[in-house]
């Protein structure tokens, strides 16, 4: 199959190499992103997104939910995956089909065939919300990498290296856009600057980004 035909509604391929093991893929899930929405709009009717709290005592200005086997949830206590969403006491919704079919595809295009998510984290910006710098280590599994879907509101994707102080790179991040990395850039430090204020036909006044993992 030409690479063409795997990036839904693009005629042209946009492949950008960010490092060994990391890409982005331009306007990748552009021709799905209503239906990402509306599969959203179900899984947030069962888990509504919410802020959670980090273990120094912090109000994160993300809004989070879940979908899948688990979920990634923070509190004084900590950071985790679990099966139960803590605000309502029932197993996080089913992940849509669409989801996982979109992230598998992505990660194909990146280089990972066979990626099977269990989680996927939903998280919610409204103007002014950011997410400082970090890893994603919260997981058993570090052969499989992260795919993460971009939706609305436009960021600034800071992604920087194995060390928190080595220099970030940014990266503006559109609507459809998705950024897979893995391999030897599986723990790399990364984080969202503060989102600008605007209106996104998708989205309204918000930014949308799903991160699919393997968790378990
Ligand atoms: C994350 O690191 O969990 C989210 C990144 C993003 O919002 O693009
Ligand atoms: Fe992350």
């Amino acid at each position: 199959m030409p690479l063409g035909d795997l990036f839904a509604g693009k005629a042209t391929p946009a492949v950008e190499n960010l490092a060994p093991g990391a890409v982005l893929l331009r306007g990748f899930a552009a021709g799905k992103a209503a239906e990402m929405m509306a599969a959203l709009e179900r899984v947030v009717a069962a888990a509504p997104f919410r802020r959670m709290t980090t273990p120094g005592g912090y109000v994160m200005s993300v809004e989070m939910t879940n979908c899948g086997q688990v979920g990634w949830v923070t509190d004084r206590r900590g950071y985790r995956y679990q099966v139960t969403d803590p605000a309502t006491g029932k197993p996080w919704p089913a992940m849509p089909p669409e989801f996982a079919r979109l992230a598998a595809r992505a990660a194909g295009a990146g280089g990972y065939e066979g990626f099977v998510p269990d989680a996927c984290l939903v998280n919610r910006y409204e103007p002014g919300a950011r997410l400082s710098l970090h890893q994603d280590k919260d997981e058993r599994d570090f052969d499989a990498p992260i795919v993460s879907v971009s939706l609305g509101l436009p960021a600034v994707f800071l992604f920087g290296g194995a060390r928190r102080s080595d220099p970030t790179r940014k990266i503006r991040l559109e609507s459809g856009d998705i950024v897979v990395w893995g391999g030897p850039t599986r723990l790399f430090f990364h984080g969202i600057a503060p989102v600008a204020d605007g209106e996104h036909p998708l989205t309204g006044r918000c930014r949308i980004n799903l991160t699919f993992r393997k968790a378990l």
